[in-house]
């Protein structure tokens, strides 16, 4: 590899791990590798994919020759589990065959970045406290998050590396195929609704339309993660990484209702699955009569994502002082941050 900055990218297919890349290769200055289970198409340019399936410790290691020029890790990958004690213990031992296997020769490595969120402050459980600072002490719950935070802290005693981490909140961007996604699966429940002639209902509830949240442009993230490993001032530290502005799903709404077309509806509380019971024949009937991009339903839309996101009847707010006072400046409109992917999904033909 002729460049001197090298990023392993584990997580690259997912709606981080490919932004990340994305912006990575936009830079110029950086080679990427990037990991996931699944090859997509493949390597390209600057880009190298190795299809290493990160619980397997063996193929890990295999991975090690190819990944010997790396100097920054950024850690983008998720395995979910319904019970947390399991995902805890999957979510560590991935991370620990990426440091442990594929970066095992890796003698130049510089920077490990890990990609967290708000469920550190337990944003998915209930009411906490807000604005959400970096240094709240931890939940007693158990979250995988804080597993992967102590292994990376002991792990790095003797190295020279350095760590830092980030958390965002509802991370807005493309990844088709990776459904974890708010604006892919916000856009097909929109088109239903339009071609079932169905009013924009907020399947969620209603102290969940009225409190206030906030978002995160995978650009904005990509951008902050690059920040954060190459600044010093963020060495072994933690980044809220949001657009900086704040929002209620009230105010929102009518503006999404009006790029799909539909009248806007309120609350039901009803999930969607149940409000659209047959979604999947009439998103195939859709992608025919648009002659939309041939894919499922379920490559854009994580109905039961969407549901818990339209659920949470608290305030979601982070404090951005830290990363603005350590330099991170970027900000952006969320409203024109979903309307911005609303119009780029469209142009592109996943949507009418
Ligand atoms: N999405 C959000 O709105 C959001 C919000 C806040 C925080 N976060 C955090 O951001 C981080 C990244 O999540 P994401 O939303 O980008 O996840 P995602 O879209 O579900 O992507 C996960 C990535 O990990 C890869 N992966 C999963 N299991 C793997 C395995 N065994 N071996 C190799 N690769 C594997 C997936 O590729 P393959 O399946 O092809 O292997 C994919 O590239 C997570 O910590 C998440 O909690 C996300």
């Amino acid at each position: 590899m002729a460049s001197a900055k090298v990023a392993l990218v584990a997580g690259a297919r997912g709606i981080v791990g490919s932004n990340l890349v994305e912006a990575l290769l936009s830079r110029g200055d950086w080679s990427v590798i990037g990991i996931a289970r699944t090859a997509g198409s493949g390597s390209s340019g600057g880009y190298r994919h190795l299809a290493v399936d990160l619980l397997d410790a063996g193929q890990c290691r295999d991975a090690a020759d190819a990944c010997r020029d790396v100097t920054h890790l950024f850690y983008a990958a998720r395995a979910g589990r319904a019970d947390p004690a399991d995902e805890a213990h999957v979510n560590v031992a991935m991370l620990r065959n990426v440091l442990e296997g594929t970066l095992s020769r890796a003698t130049g490595l510089m920077h490990v970045s890990l990609v967290h969120g708000t469920k550190w402050y337990g944003s998915h459980l209930g009411r906490y406290r807000t604005p959400a600072r970096e240094d709240d002490p931890r939940l007693p719950q158990v979250n995988f998050y804080y597993d992967q935070h102590d292994y990376i802290v002991q792990r790095q005693q003797g190295h020279a590396w350095r760590w830092s981490t980030v958390r965002p909140h509802i991370v807005c961007g493309i990844s088709v195929g990776y459904p974890f996604n708010f604006i892919t699966s916000l856009a097909a429940y929109g088109s239903l609704c339009r071609a079932l002639g169905k009013p924009f209902d907020f399947p969620g509830t209603d102290a969940c339309f009225n409190s206030v949240s906030q978002a995160t442009d995978a650009g904005l993230l990509a951008d902050a993660l690059i920040w954060t490993a190459e600044d010093p001032r963020c060495d072994d530290q933690d980044f809220n990484i949001i657009n900086g502005d704040y929002f209620r799903w009230c105010n929102v709404w009518p503006l999404l209702a009006a790029f799909f077309d539909v009248p806007a509806g309120g609350p039901t509380g009803t999930p969607i699955a149940t409000a659209m019971p047959d979604a999947d024949a009439t998103w195939s009937a859709l992608v025919r009569r648009h002659a939309l991009q041939d894919l499922p339903l379920g490559a854009l839309a994580n109905w039961p994502f969407l549901d818990f996101l339209f659920r949470a009847g608290w305030d979601d707010m982070s404090s951005t002082v830290k990363s603005r006072q350590a330099g991170f400046h970027a900000a952006l409109d969320t409203e024109a941050v979903f309307l911005g992917y609303l119009r780029r999904l469209r142009d592109q033909r996943f949507i009418p």
